[in-house]
């Protein structure tokens, strides 16, 4: 998977050469470009951004440099022109085609779902606004250009600009690309995956006690019929008590005889 960022700070993303994503830039699973959005500017103060239209607080990033970037890292020629809205229908991460990702705060919640789609994903470009975001035309002409735009919000507060919502995005997809994790096994059993998405049970390790607190019987018991009902029903009671929102979107596909007596 090729991965282009676009940011005005993209030494943010020198972390990417550590840990779990370093090796997989080693293995050649993906391959990481971080550019600077002021490379793409022509005046001496290699400005971005400017007052908004209608006036308000802050600045907003301009279209043109944005415009400049984009077209070179998609391989677009740059129109002046904007073809139909009907052309307005690219969704798929089809093979080979780059999906262009801006995280914002008004937008969709990023999901589990969304991670496990994008993981497929060719090539994925993320552009980072910062200040009071950027000129809503620029996501409006890519799309009206063919190309596959998402906006997506990680969580329900504001940040100082995408950089850190990119990070947790990148991490969200990368890990679920074969190969990526040491042990893929863990990535199935977790929390938000597959098609009940349910919190997952708690977790524990040796000893068995520990300053007075006991790992549950059951779990030493070496019955794995019953592990498995113990932290089934855990799970369910976890997330009924802690997001009651991921209980009501369970199918009931989702559960099983047992489940419905939890
Ligand atoms: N930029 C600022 N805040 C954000 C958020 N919550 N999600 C995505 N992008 C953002």
């Amino acid at each position: 998977m090729k991965i282009d960022i676009v940011s005005v700070f993209p030494e943010y993303f020198d972390v990417l050469n550590l840990s779990l994503f370093g090796k997989a830039q080693a293995k050649g699973l993906i391959e990481v470009h971080a550019h600077n959005l002021r490379d793409w500017t022509h005046d001496v103060h290699h400005s971005v951004d400017d007052t908004p239209v209608g006036g308000g607080a802050g600045m907003v990033m301009k279209p043109a440099v944005w415009a400049e970037c984009l077209d070179e890292l998609l391989g677009l020629e740059p129109a002046d022109a904007t073809p139909d809205a009907a052309v307005d229908t690219a969704t798929d991460t089809a093979a080979g085609k780059p999906v262009l990702i801006f995280p914002n705060p008004s937008a969709p919640l990023f999901t589990q779902r969304d991670a496990t789609e994008l993981s497929h994903a060719d090539h994925l470009l993320f552009g980072c606004g910062r200040y009071e975001g950027y000129d809503a035309r620029i996501p409006a002409y890519y799309r009206a250009q063919g190309v596959n735009v998402r906006e997506y919000s990680i969580g329900d507060y504001v940040l100082n600009g995408g950089e850190v919502a990119t990070s947790v995005m990148l991490e969200a997809i990368t890990r679920l690309i074969p190969g990526f994790m040491g042990n893929p096994e863990s990535i199935v059993e977790e929390s938000y995956t597959g098609e009940g998405a349910l919190l997952e049970h708690r977790q524990y390790t040796k000893p068995a006690q520990w300053r007075g607190l006991n790992v549950p019987d059951v779990l030493l018991s070496g019955d794995h019929g019953k592990v498995d009902r113990f932290r089934r029903d855990e799970a369910l009671t976890r997330t009924n008590d802690i997001r009651p929102d991921l209980i009501e979107q369970l199918g009931c596909k989702a559960l099983d005889k047992a489940d419905r007596k939890t």
